[in-house]
């Protein structure tokens, strides 16, 4: 924990305003979001080998659980200090929940459009009660962002989807939080990519704390698509993107060409995984680490994971090598797909013998 003299942390915003386009007259909205925690993941190392260490950047323990609000509390700080009464967004479901919470306590007006019956509950649950007024269209989120990208070109109210610029600028200070935490820039940063705005983000503040000197190397960057979603490695837009990890079921990504230089200029790729794959790292990081994510968010494990036996570290030269994947939102946003991965637990008789039978303790 990051504290100032008066031994509090106060979010994002104020943490690194030398590198936000923020002023004085910025209002300082935050709901204390960032400074999460960067897990080291014994299972992940010991997989690759002695060499590698492998963090977990767990951006599920922000406010409203997810790295959403890191870009939100600059975008709406932005949109109030503009002065600015509403807000809209289409989203998968985060970018709702955070927007939602963030224009709650800015006391402005949220619009979110979402697509019909493909938004994990908990974050429907969380748009609605911070009053957002939420209405869900029949057709898919590339076909939601058009609409609110048409009514905030029209009309008085802020777009706060990460095409955005502050909604990039804030989500960047994710990577001043890992180099600062490491005191060196990793060498890979592995993240899954939906519209593609957090690969876009991650990669500028990368690129800003090497031209401040900050850090001597510059990480690799590997995204991953679910296969179902993933226009960016087949090169072409999806019409009808499927995959379970819904917050990635994407066609058609805003930031796709920021993507792509963020590929290119780093060295990395951008590849796809499976929703078998995803599932798998899912449960792996429920049950192997004790850090329970969304779908979405384990694209990036599943990535390193699917990387790993394709013997891709084997040919990574260094005696260190360090390897950040970010996790994008908290397990407890989509509690439907765990339980559809889990056995039911039995149900017995109020009776000790009964529980000691089946607990495994004898
Ligand atoms: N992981 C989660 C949990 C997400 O919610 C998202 C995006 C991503 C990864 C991908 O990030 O879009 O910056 O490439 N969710 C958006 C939303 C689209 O509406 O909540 P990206």
């Amino acid at each position: 924990m990051i504290l100032d003299s008066n031994n509090s942390y106060k979010g994002v915003i104020d943490r690194y305003k030398q590198f936000l386009p923020v002023t004085g007259n910025t209002p300082r909205i935050t709901l204390l979001e960032g400074n999460t925690p960067l897990i080291h993941s014994p299972v992940l190392s010991e997989k690759l080998g002695s060499r590698f260490d492998v963090y977990l950047k767990y951006e599920g323990l922000n406010p409203t659980g997810s790295f959403k609000d890191r870009g939100m509390t600059v975008a709406i700080a932005k949109a109030v200090e503009e002065k600015m009464k509403a807000v809209i967004c289409a989203s998968t479901g985060n970018t709702s929940a955070s927007a939602a919470a963030y224009s709650a306590r800015a006391g402005i007006k949220c619009v979110v459009v979402i697509p019909e019956g493909a938004i994990a509950l908990g974050k429907l649950a969380q748009a609605l009660i911070h009053n957002a007024k939420v209405i869900a269209i029949k057709g898919n989120f590339d076909c939601a962002l058009d609409i609110v990208k048409e009514i905030a070109a029209n009309y008085a109210v802020t777009l706060v989807n990460s095409i955005n610029p502050y909604r990039i600028e804030g989500q960047k200070t994710a990577s001043f939080e890992i180099c600062d935490y490491l005191k060196f820039g990793p060498n890979f940063h592995l993240l899954p990519v939906g519209n593609a705005g957090n690969i876009t983000a991650y990669w500028k503040g990368y690129k800003e704390y090497y031209s401040r000197g900050k850090i001597s190397c510059l990480p690799q960057m590997l995204g991953f698509q679910a296969k179902g979603a993933s226009p960016i490695v087949k090169g072409k837009p999806f019409k009808n993107p499927e995959t379970l990890a819904t917050a990635i079921r994407i066609g058609n990504p805003a930031s796709w060409q920021k993507a792509i230089e963020a590929r290119e200029e780093s060295g990395g790729l951008i590849d796809s995984v499976t929703d078998k794959q995803i599932v798998s790292a899912y449960k792996m990081l429920a049950k192997g680490e004790g850090v329970f994510v969304e779908p979405a968010s384990a694209a990036s494990v599943a990535g390193l994971i699917k990387l790993e036996r394709k013997g891709f570290f084997k040919k990574v030269k260094g005696k260190k090598v360090t390897i950040v994947c970010t996790l994008t939102g908290h397990g407890l946003k989509d509690p439907q797909i765990a339980i559809k991965n889990i056995k039911r637990p039995p149900v017995v008789k109020p009776k000790i013998k009964e529980v000691l039978k089946i607990s495994g303790i004898i």
